[in-house]
């Protein structure tokens, strides 16, 4: 993707990864994604923020080319993760005597995963300034917007939030700013859900800091831009609030059809209780759909037949995923079907632990669900219905 203008002096210089599908050999990325780097003039210097991806780094220096960059100054580095920085030594060999301008935990990683030499960087504090000459960046210590040394930096004369991976969204397109609101939401989200939530209790400070510079465009290092900061801002006051929604999500899955009568009963009940339902089967699931549930969700129902005296895999890598990613679920149950025995309980729960969750009393039917089963089942929608209705 050629460079692309933002205001005199600034331009989107990176990659758009459109064909990509699988990121960290784990999240589904169905949209691809994009890989945002910047320049930045100065009168006196030329500052590049963050780099993409290496496989596409043919890219980000083609565009340095296409805008006559002839000496880059500094490459400000947000972020170790190799999405950003995996080019800086690419980007080091074409431009001898740059700066990396870091801090030193992001420093550190960079000597240990890509080998950049610190003598090739500058080490910045929270809150310094780079002045390149009529424009300048204020650096800002955002700790774990990913990792531990993830930062962002502020162009103060143009009012430019530079936020790597915070805010971002795995969506490729060709549309530099995010102004189909509805696309760019839910590819923010599905984000925010599988990258950032398990750290979310830091954000509402960052939020607030953010609030307080008065940003008039956000540009992440994945996805569109925001020329309309309140809509992303908004939305991540939302996903890190502590109010969780009337919902639950159902995550089950069923090998001979017992466990799924219990499911279509729970769900058939908790539609008519007024209780808003995501049902995923596991089996076949795309994680990041069930993660954007979490975000949300008060109840978690966990649903498995017994297989080899434990839970099915799929119920075993749902509950992994979700104790990970710490969504503010506030309930959970265990429910499904055993032919003669097993563990599956205690090993789910022993999964969901340290949530600390509210457990309802799991429900396991041996073989297909009678009578009595079944009316057990409704008796926990009812008591899901009641717990929802507690938290309006
Ligand atoms: Fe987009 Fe944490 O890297």
């Amino acid at each position: 993707m050629a460079p692309r203008k933002i205001r005199p002096g600034v331009y989107s210089v990176g990659a758009i990864d459109w064909d990509r599908r699988l990121f960290d050999s784990l999240i589904p990325l169905p949209l691809g994604t994009s890989y945002n780097a910047y320049v930045v003039q100065g009168d006196n210097k030329t500052a590049l923020i963050d780099t993409v991806e290496p496989s596409l780094v043919k890219d980000l220096l083609g565009n340095l080319d296409e805008l006559g960059i002839k000496k880059l100054d500094y490459i400000v580095c947000h972020h170790a993760e190799q999405d950003h920085s995996g080019s800086i030594p690419a980007v080091l060999a074409r431009f001898p005597g740059a700066k990396v301008v870091t801090n030193q935990k992001c420093m550190d990683l960079l000597a240990s995963h890509l080998r950049v030499s610190p003598s090739d960087c500058e080490i910045i504090t929270d809150g310094a300034v780079l002045d390149l000459g009529g424009k300048s960046l204020q650096f800002m210590f955002a700790p774990w917007v990913h990792w531990p040394e993830t930062m962002f930096s502020f162009l103060r004369e143009e009012k430019i939030l530079f936020t790597c991976d915070f805010f971002g969204s795995h969506f490729a397109t060709g549309t530099l700013y995010a102004d189909d609101e509805h696309h760019v939401y839910l590819s923010a989200k599905r984000y925010y859900a599988e990258i950032m939530m398990p750290f979310r209790q830091k954000y509402p400070a960052y939020l607030q800091k953010v609030d307080a510079l008065g940003p008039e465009i956000i540009a992440p290092s994945h996805g569109p831009i925001y020329r309309r900061p309140a809509f992303i801002l908004d939305a991540y006051k939302d996903w890190t609030s502590d109010k969780v929604k009337n919902e639950a999500l159902i995550g089950y899955v069923s090998m001979h059809g017992s466990t799924k009568v219990m499911v279509d009963r729970l769900v058939d009940r908790l539609v008519a209780d007024g209780v808003n339902v995501k049902q995923f089967d596991l089996a076949t699931v795309d994680i990041g759909e069930l993660a954007m549930a979490l975000v949300d969700a008060a109840t978690l129902v966990l649903a498995t037949p017994t297989v080899l005296a434990g839970p099915h895999p799929a119920a075993v890598y749902a509950a992994y995923l979700t104790g990970a990613i710490r969504p503010k679920l506030r309930h959970a149950v265990i429910i499904g079907s055993q032919a003669w025995g097993g563990k599956t309980v205690d090993i789910l729960k022993s999964m969901l632990a340290s949530l600390k969750l509210e457990m309802f009393d799991p429900l396991m039917s041996k073989g297909l669900p009678t009578d009595e089963d079944l009316a057990a089942v409704d008796k926990l929608a009812e008591a899901i219905k009641s717990r929802h209705a507690a938290l309006e």
